[in-house]
């Protein structure tokens, strides 16, 4: 079952993701060579509470942090650890949620530290690239392959590879809602969009092969060939006239500056 959101209901969801988005602005000043992926999580958790909402992903079906933290090979649903510590060169996606006012924020980003291999540069810039393309055909009238379709041709045709056991999400009270809103597809395909839908897109791209490996702690996926990975994601509003994007990547993007 597909909810639809009223225009209220848009604008609760749109105050979860400006959270969310603060939240990844906090956080990336704070990745820096030294740091420990728990200390982050530990930052993310502060800085979201002080805001008075709720880490949405601590306890989510027994997640234990208040974000996910996936460093290089790790794709997404790294566990903040003690033991991860970030270096110069590393790739750092950071996954966060919030609860607030009866409504979910769910929204990601990759951060470079210092300066990083031109390759895995333009890894980064690719994978925020498609997920600009998939949110461009995010409107009532298309249907959800559209999105996939962007996504997929985009990043496949740099020859990097696109993760297929997870996708993206109807987000609402809930964080997982219908639709799932795959990174693969043909176009023209699956559920139709329609005006007050809200989904979370996230391309999860390699810079090799696109086959994972789930770790052994239950949560981390990473890739099997151990090159590194990517992710972004964006909540977005479908609307009459296009994408109705409720996260702000310039938030965090001026902040790094
Ligand atoms: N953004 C992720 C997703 O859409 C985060 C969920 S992971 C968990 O699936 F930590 F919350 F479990
Ligand atoms: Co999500």
């Amino acid at each position: 079952m597909i909810y639809l959101k009223t225009e209220e209901e848009i604008e609760l969801l749109r105050e979860n993701n400006i959270l969310v988005s603060k939240t990844l602005a906090e956080v990336g000043r704070h990745i820096k060579p030294g740091v420990t992926t728990k200390q982050l999580d530990r930052i993310i958790e502060d800085f979201i509470r002080s805001n008075g909402a709720t880490p949405a992903f601590l306890g989510y079906q027994g997640y234990p942090a208040s974000a996910c933290i996936s460093v290089n090979e790790q794709v997404v649903h790294g566990i903040p650890s003690d033991n991860i510590v970030i270096k110069e060169g590393d790739i750092v996606s950071v996954d966060v949620g919030t609860f607030m006012k009866g409504f979910v924020g769910d929204s990601a980003y990759t951060f470079a530290v210092g300066e990083v291999a031109e390759e895995v540069r333009q890894l980064l810039e690719v994978t925020k690239e498609a997920l600009y393309r998939g949110t461009a055909q995010a409107k009532a009238g298309n249907r959800v392959g559209d999105i996939s379709a962007a996504v997929q041709d985009y990043a496949e045709s740099f020859g990097y590879g696109v993760v297929r056991e997870l996708e993206g999400h109807g987000l609402g009270r809930k964080m997982h809602e219908e639709p799932g809103v795959p990174n693969y597809g043909l176009r023209g395909r699956g559920p139709l969009l329609k005006e007050g839908m809200v989904i979370c897109i996230e391309p999860m791209i390699t810079m090799g092969n696109r086959a994972i490996v789930f770790e052994r702690d239950g949560w981390t996926v990473r890739t099997k060939d151990r090159k590194p990975a990517a992710h972004f994601e964006f909540a977005v509003a479908i609307r009459k006239n296009g994408p109705d994007v409720l996260t702000d990547f310039s938030i965090i993007e001026n902040s790094l500056r």
